[in-house]
């Protein structure tokens, strides 16, 4: 839904913002899904799933056979396994969502991989480039589709950006600023203060504005973060400067210390766009002119269950036969990763066996 009131520069062509081009995620073609580690946004996925998509959750597995049981009752899930092995070998499961700590990512992504099953990995991808590598190049040679969760790039208001962007409606684009921060209190025993399950505020929250600004700006030039480090020696705060190669600027935060607006901003030499907090779940975008003055703004339709658009895509991609998606391309995120490495080692932060 877009209120139009296009803006005419002297000179120049109109400018709105085009409806989005999302495809309706219950229209998607229907995939048998197996849910690792039923977790909170295990839960969230699976609802969402659930209320919005024809997808069908067939499995969960957990490392205790009570939750897994618990959460199959819940939600009506024919099969609870008590291990994750167990799950990635059933043949009745298409997809694995991998939805654990970004720790066990890797090993429970690759078992999956080498089981034959489709994977939809949890931001952040893996740990680090490394793994992310292998992953990729695991799932290439089993013939698998694999996806990072980047549950952002999928929803409606992306799109409008992503078309704005392609239609060069900004002008030419020279900053992206982009920040997310929680309040957490400190607590050694919740994962994002484990340095042994790769907690800390920038592979949970800090990946948000890092992928927003690739996504943008396309791959970076150059990396530069200060930080403060957590009382359990995961980044507890980063602020990146990134360039990008046209020269442009990406301006991100990520902290653990304190709720930020968790906006988005694109400004260009004919105008900004401007992404409500929380920019990385379904928002509203302005169109702000020039002159700083709105031109038009997206209003999305619904609010809650956007984690089903990336289901979506997974099951539109399998059924077509690809091995990746265009929209969150498996090149990308092994440059994100590499990014959040040149990150961590700014701020000299490394977890456990790395
Ligand atoms: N897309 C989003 O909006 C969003 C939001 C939040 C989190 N996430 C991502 O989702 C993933 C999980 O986050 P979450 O918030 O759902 O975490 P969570 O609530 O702590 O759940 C994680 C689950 O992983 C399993 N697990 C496996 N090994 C574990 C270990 N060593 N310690 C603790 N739990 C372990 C547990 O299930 P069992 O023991 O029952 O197997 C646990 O319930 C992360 O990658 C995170 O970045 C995404």
């Amino acid at each position: 839904m877009t209120q139009s009131r296009p803006f005419v520069a002297a000179g120049a062509a109109p400018i709105v913002l085009p409806p989005p081009r999302t495809p309706s995620p219950r229209e998607a073609p229907t995939l048998n899904w197996g849910v690792v580690a039923p977790g909170s946004i295990a839960t969230q996925f699976v609802e969402a799933l659930q209320k919005y998509t024809a997808q069908k959750v067939v499995a969960v597995g957990s490392r205790d056979p009570e939750r897994a049981r618990a959460f199959a009752d819940r939600f009506t899930i024919p099969t609870a396994y008590g291990s994750y092995t167990e799950l990635v070998q059933d043949g009745r499961v298409d997809i694995v969502y991998i939805a654990s700590p970004h720790s066990g990512h890797f090993e429970q992504a690759l078992q999956a991989i080498e089981a034959g099953r489709h994977v939809l990995v949890e931001k952040a991808f893996t740990r680090n480039a490394r793994e992310a590598e292998q992953l990729i190049e695991a799932a290439r040679k089993r013939g698998v589709f694999l996806m990072e969760a980047m549950w952002t790039r999928f929803l409606p208001h992306i799109d409008v950006v992503r078309q704005v962007l392609d239609r060069g409606l900004l002008g030419e684009v020279h900053t992206v600023m982009a920040d997310h921060g929680q309040a957490m209190e400190p607590d050694a025993a919740h994962r994002l203060f484990a340095p042994e399950l790769a907690g800390g505020a920038l592979l949970d929250l800090g990946v948000y504005p890092v992928s927003f600004a690739s996504m943008v700006l396309g791959p970076f030039a150059s990396v530069t973060a200060v930080g403060t480090k957590a009382f359990t020696g995961v980044d507890g705060q980063a602020s990146i400067v990134v360039t990008a190669e046209s020269g442009a600027h990406g301006v991100l935060n990520t902290t653990l210390f304190a709720r930020t607006p968790t906006t988005a901003s694109i400004s260009g030499t004919r105008g900004r766009l401007e992404i409500e907090g929380s920019f990385y779940g379904p928002a509203w975008v302005r169109l702000i002119g020039r002159d700083n003055q709105p031109i038009d703004r997206f209003v999305p339709l619904q609010r809650d269950g956007g984690l089903c658009y990336q289901a979506a895509e997974a099951a539109r991609c399998i059924s077509a036969g690809r091995l990746e998606s265009d929209l969150m391309p498996l090149a990308e995120t092994l440059r994100i990763m590499h990014v959040l490495d040149t990150v961590r080692r700014d701020l000299g932060v490394a977890f456990p066996g790395e």
